[in-house]
């Protein structure tokens, strides 16, 4: 059955067809026509339609419906080709094609010749089985652009990917080296039919998926690998290739993909970075693939895995070099996605070659080592991890006993307010301690807005710039105001003889608490939002922006300087009040007053600090998690440290409480108690 293909200048070319029979030694004789009666839980399997050869595996869901669950059907067209190629070598064969005639061929779809010829064979296998059929547009398997074009007209089962994936092995097997642009070309037409997004279904249904998924992304880099025309430029809707020579002259490559996935538009982008540049052999093409669908036809194997970018893969001739890839995400998400390369020898993503070099809402930037065994690398879905449920959980738990802290707070000042407000410092201390408790209820509750006003998929929404606004804004304010409870204490200890009237005492302590916060709020959402770079919101959550704009140092800042300032305050009072003999000092009552604010800025400010200390750490890159849950432990119970720090531990407060606790007719007893002076103990 061989044939001689004789190129004269009339291009004779002749096909041989082996008979391909469908008879009944391929029909399996344990399956029937169809599945049979549903029952749930049964499996059971029929023979592929007219035309294919294999069976169709199903399972009767509780729906009583036949689930497709494995499928083997070989049309009879690329049972053909596949067998012609894997008959014997057919590289003398394909060196007698001329490159003219494949492109011709290519360009001509008269394959349906081959076809017809191949499914007459079926009928009356053995009088065609010899024929000799001289055309100029006749096609035969051994060449590659026929192949392409065979397969491109063929129905996509789960039998033909398989095969297919075969036949790309065989056509590798049969180019040792020195692939054209064009094969690369046909090659890549060959792939991309079976990677069509239509066809990630049939994938599943392979009895080996996983196995020839692998299989494909190494035969194409393999294939790729071999090329000698670095000007390969594939743009298949389901596979592109970028080809580039790298010579002494050039000091970098890299290789940018836009490809559509799922109907929206994706990008991607490699190089190869500067010190594994220098390794790579000279004059040589690199070639690098972009696949946008084959992460999903992966993954529904792998199932609790999910790409999140398109799968890159080099063909370099090294033995190993380190690349950056850049890959937009699929789905926008905070950080945590996950860079890998698919192992080739354990067929699963694996982390170990990469590492995340940057990331951000929109894309992340990985680092990765190629090899022999990995040459593909993606993105995984960012996972929602135990941590984050955590973390979460924490938050929310956190601020809700925040806030009702800060109620109980306010409800206590309110109801004592005539007890404990006599002197003009308690009245200043308690003024500040309400409204350092109203901004934090304030802040707590925008936070909670934000929380729920959050959405992922819109950048700078105008819920999310106020819920920041307005966080921004209290959150500073509960800082400006303990200065003013420094600042009042400082007033009191060293300009004892000084008389500011009440009323600008408070005036000013607005002016402070309030003041300062909002123009320092205004001008950092004035200052980002006009700017078209500097975004004011981060991209995880209403927050000030830290990655981009830096705009969180406006809170940051303030608030540091303020803890520092206190800080000092805190250090010269103790000092003065330890020597009380010498210079101007506060009357013994204001003394004792004065103990019990410093006490209170002493503990509160370290806390606060502390919070938003941790606060910086966590938003610095590859910050440890125990970061996070300080941080989100402290941050959400501030409003209880208030309660008990700022309120709870002023002495009157607590000997009125237990007074009024332990008397039974405690509301009356706070009436009458209204003409009490202020208790005045030692303090330690
Ligand atoms: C196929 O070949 C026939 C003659 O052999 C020709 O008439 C026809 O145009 C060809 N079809 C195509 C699509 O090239
Ligand atoms: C993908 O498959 C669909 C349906 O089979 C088909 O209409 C489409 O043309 C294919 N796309 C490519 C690029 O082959
Ligand atoms: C592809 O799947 C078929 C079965 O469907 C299996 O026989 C073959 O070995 C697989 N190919 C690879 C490379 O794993
Ligand atoms: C690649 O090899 C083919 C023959 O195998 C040759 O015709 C072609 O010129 C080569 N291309 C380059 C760019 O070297
Ligand atoms: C590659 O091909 C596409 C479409 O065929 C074209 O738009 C693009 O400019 C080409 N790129 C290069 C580098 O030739
Ligand atoms: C790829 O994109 C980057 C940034 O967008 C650009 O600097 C580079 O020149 C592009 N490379 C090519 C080969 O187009
Ligand atoms: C594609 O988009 C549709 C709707 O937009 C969605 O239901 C489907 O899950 C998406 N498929 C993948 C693989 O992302
Ligand atoms: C996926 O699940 C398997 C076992 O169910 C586990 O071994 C593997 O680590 C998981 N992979 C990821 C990325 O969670
Ligand atoms: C790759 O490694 C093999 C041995 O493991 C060595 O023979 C070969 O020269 C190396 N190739 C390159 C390009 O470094």
């Amino acid at each position: 059955m061989t044939c001689l293909g004789k190129s004269f200048n009339l291009m004779t070319f002749c096909i041989f067809i082996n008979s391909f029979l469908v008879s009944s030694q391929n029909i399996n004789e344990r399956c029937g026509k169809d599945f049979g009666d549903c029952v749930p839980g049964k499996t059971s399997c029929k023979n592929c339609d007219l035309g294919f050869t294999g069976t169709v595996k199903a399972e009767c869901d509780s729906g009583k419906q036949w689930n497709v669950v494995q499928e083997t059907c070989v049309s009879q067209g690329i049972g053909r080709l596949l067998q012609d190629l894997s008959s014997e070598p057919k590289k003398d064969v394909l060196d007698l094609m001329p490159e003219s005639f494949v492109n011709s061929a290519a360009s001509g779809s008269n394959l349906s010749l081959y076809a017809a010829s191949g499914s007459a064979a079926s009928e009356s296998s053995l009088s065609l089985s010899n024929t000799v059929l001289q055309t100029v547009d006749a096609c035969s398997a051994f060449s590659i652009s026929c192949a392409a074009s065979m397969v491109k007209v063929e129905q996509t089962t789960a039998g033909n990917i398989a095969s297919i994936v075969n036949i790309l092995n065989l056509f590798l097997r049969d180019f040792p080296g020195d692939v054209t642009k064009n094969k690369m070309k046909y090659y890549s037409e060959i792939a991309n039919h079976i990677l069509n997004e239509s066809a990630v279904h049939y994938w599943s249904l392979i009895p080996n998926s996983i196995g020839n998924s692998s299989a494909l992304l190494h035969y194409v880099n393999e294939f790729a690998n071999t090329v000698n025309d670095s000007s390969i430029n594939v743009t298949e809707d389901f596979i592109h290739m970028k080809g580039f020579t790298i010579t002494k002259q050039i000091k970098n490559i890299d290789f940018n993909f836009s490809m559509w996935s799922n109907s929206t538009e994706l990008t991607g982008s490699v190089s190869v970075l500067k010190d594994a540049f220098e390794t790579l052999p000279i004059n040589f093409p690199v070639v690098a693939i972009a696949y946008p669908t084959i992460g999903e036809i992966l993954s529904n194997q792998l199932q609790n895995i999910s790409l999140n970018g398109f799968v890159i893969s080099m063909a370099l001739k090294a033995n190993s070099s380190k690349l950056s890839l850049t890959f937009q995400k699929k789905t926008k998400s905070k950080a945590n996605a996950q860079c890998v390369g698919w192992d080739m020898e354990e067929k699963n993503w694996r982390s170990a070659p990469c590492s995340m070099y940057k990331e951000s809402y929109d894309t992340a930037t990985c680092r990765c080592d190629h090899s022999k065994r990995f040459t593909s690398f993606s993105i995984l879905m960012s996972p929602i991890t135990m941590e984050d449920e955590a973390l979460n959980y924490i938050s929310f738990v956190g601020i809700g006993i925040s806030i009702c802290s800060l109620m109980s707070s306010l409800a206590i000042e309110g109801l004592l307010w005539g007890h404990i407000t006599k002197t003009e410092i308690s009245y200043m201390r308690h003024l500040s301690i309400v409204n350092i408790a109203i901004s934090l209820l304030i802040a707590d509750a925008w936070f909670f807005v934000g929380t729920v006003l959050y959405r992922p998929d819109i950048v700078e929404s105008d819920a999310c710039i106020a819920a920041t606004f307005f966080i921004h804004l209290f959150y500073l304010s509960l800082f400006f105001w303990m200065l003013v409870l420094a600042l009042l204490i400082s007033y009191r200890v060293f300009m004892v003889y000084h008389n500011i009237r009440k009323s600008s005492l408070i005036y000013i302590a607005f002016a402070i608490g309030y003041g300062c916060p909002l123009i320092i709020s205004a001008i950092t959402v004035v200052a980002t939002i006009t700017q078209p770079n500097k975004p004011y919101v981060r991209e995880d959550g209403c927050w000030l922006n830290w990655t981009e704009s830096k705009a969180m140092l406006a809170f940051v800042i303030p608030a540091l300087l303020i803890v520092a300032l206190n800080f000092i305050i805190v250090l010269a009072v103790i000092v003065v009040l330890l020597r009380p003999m010498i210079g101007e000092t506060p009357r013994t009552t204001e003394r004792n007053i004065i103990v019990q604010v410093i006490r209170c800025i002493a503990i509160l400010t370290p806390i606060l600090g502390l919070t938003w200390g941790f606060g910086i750490a966590t938003v610095i890159e590859n910050s440890s998690l125990a970061f996070h849950y300080i941080f989100t432990i402290l941050n959400a119970f501030q409003g209880f440290f208030i309660l008990v720090f700022g309120t709870l531990m002023d002495k009157q407060v607590r000997e009125i409480l237990t007074e009024a606790f332990s008397s039974p007719k405690w509301i009356s007893f706070l009436t009458k108690n209204s003409s009490n002076t202020p208790v005045c103990s030692h303090i330690s």
